[in-house]
C-alpha cells in the first residue's frame, strides 16, 4: 500500500483525517522519527502549509501532507486566522477561545468561517487543496466534543456547536473534511493510474 505522512502533531486533527483516508497507509510524524517543530512563520496557510510539507518531506523524502487552518471571525478583520492555534500568545485552546470571546463581547456580528489548506507533496510535485466552513460565534462554550474553538463555533444550517455534533457530521461539512476530500479525491485518480 502507497504512504504517506501527515505533518502534524496536533492529535485532533490526526484523528479527523484518519476518518477520511483509505487505501493509502497514513504515517504520523512520530512514526517516521520526526520529533521537532515545524515553525508556522507566514501570513498566509498556503505558506505555512508549504512550509511544514516541505520540512518533512526534505527530512523524510516521502510523499507528505501538510494542513494550516484556522478561524476567521469577521468582526475581528479575519483574526485569529493563521495565528489561531498561538492568539493569547502561547498555544492553549482555552485562553485563545476565552480570548476571542472577550474580543467578541458587544459585536452584533458574530459571522466566522473557519479555513483549512492543504499541500500535499506528492512524487515531488506540490498541490494544494482548500475548505471553508462557514458559522458563527456563539457566547458560551457547548459541547465536549472537538478541540480548539469548536466549542463556540456554530456551522451554517445547525443548531450544534462543533463540540456538540458527531465527527461523522462535522468531516463532512468541516474546512478540512472539505479540504481532504479534494485531496482523496486527486490521491483515489493516481492510485488508479
Ligand atoms: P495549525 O496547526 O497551525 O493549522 O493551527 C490550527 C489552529 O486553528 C488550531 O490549533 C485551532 O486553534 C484552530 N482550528 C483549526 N481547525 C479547527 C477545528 O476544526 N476546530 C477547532 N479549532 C480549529
Amino acid at each position: 500500500m502507497e504512504q504517506l505522512v501527515i505533518a502534524s502533531n496536533n492529535a485532533g486533527k490526526i484523528r479527523e483525517i484518519r476518518e477520511l483516508v483509505e487505501g493509502v497507509e497514513l504515517l504520523s510524524l512520530r512514526d517516521i522519527g520526526f520529533t521537532e517543530e515545524i515553525a508556522e512563520p507566514f501570513f498566509t496557510f498556503e505558506e505555512n502549509a508549504l512550509a511544514k510539507a516541505s520540512a518533512i518531506h526534505q527530512f523524510s523524502g516521502r510523499n507528505v501532507f501538510a494542513d494550516d487552518s484556522g478561524l476567521c471571525v469577521i468582526a475581528l478583520n479575519g483574526k485569529p486566522g493563521v495565528d489561531s492555534a498561538h492568539y493569547c500568545g502561547e498555544r492553549d485552546d482555552e485562553k485563545n477561545l476565552q480570548k476571542v470571546l472577550s474580543e467578541l463581547s458587544g459585536a452584533e456580528d458574530r459571522s466566522a468561517f473557519y479555513k483549512a489548506v492543504i499541500c500535499l507533496i506528492w512524487n515531488n510535485e506540490v498541490y494544494y487543496f482548500e475548505g471553508i466552513c462557514r458559522g458563527r460565534i456563539i457566547s458560551e462554550k457547548r459541547g465536549e466534543g472537538g478541540f480548539g474553538y469548536d466549542p463556540v463555533f456554530v456551522p451554517d444550517g445547525f443548531e450544534q456547536t462543533f463540540a456538540e455534533l458527531p465527527l461523522g457530521i462535522k468531516n463532512q461539512i468541516s474546512h478540512r473534511g472539505k479540504a481532504v476530500m479534494k485531496m482523496v479525491e486527486f490521491l483515489k485518480q493516481q492510485l488508479r493510474c
